[in-house]
């Protein structure tokens, strides 16, 4: 059984000041609802101020970028040593960070098995632009990202990467894919895609996101599909009240 995950992916919003606050309202709400893991991921400034405020809390942190070096003359970065301790979870190759971090596939590897190497466990975005979608190429270019994503892992730490499915199309434009569309390419694609290069059961225990759009209104029937194992929620997660009742609906689907 897949623990379902709700992960708020906070961006470049709220100052220091701000995030604490959220944090505590957001630890305070969800209290009590364990069978599903709440993670919060703050910019990186705030991490040590919303650590301090979840002390105690079942609310996990992470960190929504890194660098895959230990230390070194990369101005503004931050790597996983500086994480380690801090964060459980890193987001890894955002499509954000893709189209105007210029990241790739390359450097998603690269981060992901640094994360990895230092206990923290990745969240891989991978997700088809609107152009791809419409001639019919989600597919391979979602197959192809999770593949170059995971190159060099074995069978044992693919389940400790999570994997989410944001569909370009979908983030931040009020236009969610439909529950079923957004499952058929997380159970074909993205698990199916586990399958082929590794075995189905490595397939089977491993979670998968959903991302684009999700709040309180969808979640349930995004969640009632089999292959979504949670959500990686932008906007939503800003708000206690809708990021608080997304969890709770997960909670009460997976009882
Ligand atoms: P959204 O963002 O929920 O605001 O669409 C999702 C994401 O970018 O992870």
């Amino acid at each position: 059984m897949r623990k379902p995950m709700m992960a708020g992916n906070w961006k470049m919003n709220k100052t220091i000041p701000e995030a604490v606050a959220l944090a505590k309202a957001i630890h305070d709400a969800v209290a009590g609802y364990n069978n599903v893991d709440s993670v919060i991921c703050p910019t990186a400034l705030c991490l040590p101020g919303v650590q301090a405020a979840l002390q105690g809390s079942s609310v996990a942190l992470g960190a929504q970028n890194m660098h895959w070096a230990d230390s070194g003359a990369y101005t503004g970065e931050i790597s996983p040593l500086m994480l380690k301790g801090l964060v459980s979870y890193v987001i890894i190759g955002h499509s954000e960070r893709r189209q105007y971090f210029n990241e790739t596939d390359e450097t998603v590897n690269k981060k992901v098995l640094a994360a990895l190497a230092h206990g923290l466990t990745p969240i891989v975005c991978v997700g088809e632009s609107l152009e791809q979608n419409k001639s019919n190429q989600a597919h391979t270019v979602i197959s192809l990202q999770v593949q170059d994503a995971l190159n060099g892992l074995t069978s044992d730490q693919v389940p400790s990467v999570i994997i989410a499915y944001e569909p370009l199309w979908a983030i931040g434009t009020g236009l969610a894919a439909t529950p079923e569309q957004a499952c058929e390419t997380c159970k074909t694609t993205v698990r199916g895609t586990l399958a082929q290069i590794y075995d189905n059961e490595t397939a089977q225990n491993t979670r998968i996101l959903y991302g684009g759009s999700t709040n309180e209104k969808n979640i349930g029937e995004i969640m009632q599909q089999l292959d979504i194992d949670g959500a990686l929620i932008g906007g939503a997660a800003l708000k206690v009240e809708s990021y608080a009742a997304m969890v709770r609906i997960t909670s009460e689907l997976y009882k």
